[in-house]
């Protein structure tokens, strides 16, 4: 299972990326906003920042809703750098243009889907990615890891090669599901990864190895 962090503060990317077990960034215009990235020239800067941090594959939102503006500001995000990968939204012209760049070869994460229907096009679309987005099921009473299930589901039945990339993960418990059902790759806040360090009886049992080690030395 790949893992990603869904943000785009430099520092936890940093953070995620030195405890080693970091595969890629996935960002969002809210996330770019959120840390105050505004206008195109920075937000473009932004994205190499990030691709210099990391190893794998980072996710650049494109903007545009129509397919010539698609294609046209994926080609220029693709460009950026190679660990770019153009993230479009789940519209009929968003699922053209992710058939357009899959059949030269540029690598998509099809966004902000939250039925097996649309993830089931994106495959056929030759996307990259499908981000089906569990948290935002979850607030609205939807059981977002039922999806990712319905998904795999789908995939498997026909070898289909995207990706499912759970998105909108809030916490470990998400992160725990997702591996169960067999996502390919979550990506969460640092606090997701992070939290599956912590328990109680590894603090615990530590303190007592370390006082009995004092005792005889
Ligand atoms: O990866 C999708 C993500 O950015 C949305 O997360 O927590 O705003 O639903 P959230």
């Amino acid at each position: 299972m790949k893992f990603f962090i869904d943000t785009a503060n430099l520092d936890q990317i940093r953070e995620a990326q030195d405890l080693g077990v970091l595969d890629g960034v996935t960002t969002n215009p809210s996330l770019m906003a959120k840390e105050g990235i505004t206008g195109r020239d920075n937000i473009l800067q932004h994205y190499v920042d990030i691709c210099n941090i990391v190893d794998g594959d980072v996710s650049a939102e494109v903007i545009a809703t129509d397919y010539e503006g698609m294609v046209s500001e994926g080609e220029e995000l693709a460009a950026l750098h190679s660990q770019i990968v153009v993230k479009l939204p789940m519209i009929k012209d968003g699922i053209k243009a992710a058939k357009y760049f899959s059949d030269k070869g540029t690598k998509t994460n099809v966004t902000l889907v939250f039925s097996a229907g649309q993830a089931l096009l994106a495959a056929k679309a030759g996307a990259t990615y499908v981000s089906p987005f569990i948290g935002r099921l979850d607030d609205i009473s939807t059981d977002g890891l039922h999806l990712i299930g319905e998904i795999r589901h789908i995939y498997d039945n026909y070898g289909f090669e995207t990706e499912i990339l759970a998105a909108s993960v809030r916490h470990t418990m998400h992160v725990i599901d997702c591996a169960k059902i067999g996502a390919d790759v979550m990506t969460g806040p640092l606090s997701s990864i992070e939290g599956l360090l912590k328990h109680p009886l590894t603090d615990i049992g530590l303190a007592k190895f370390l006082e009995d080690y004092k005792k005889g030395n």
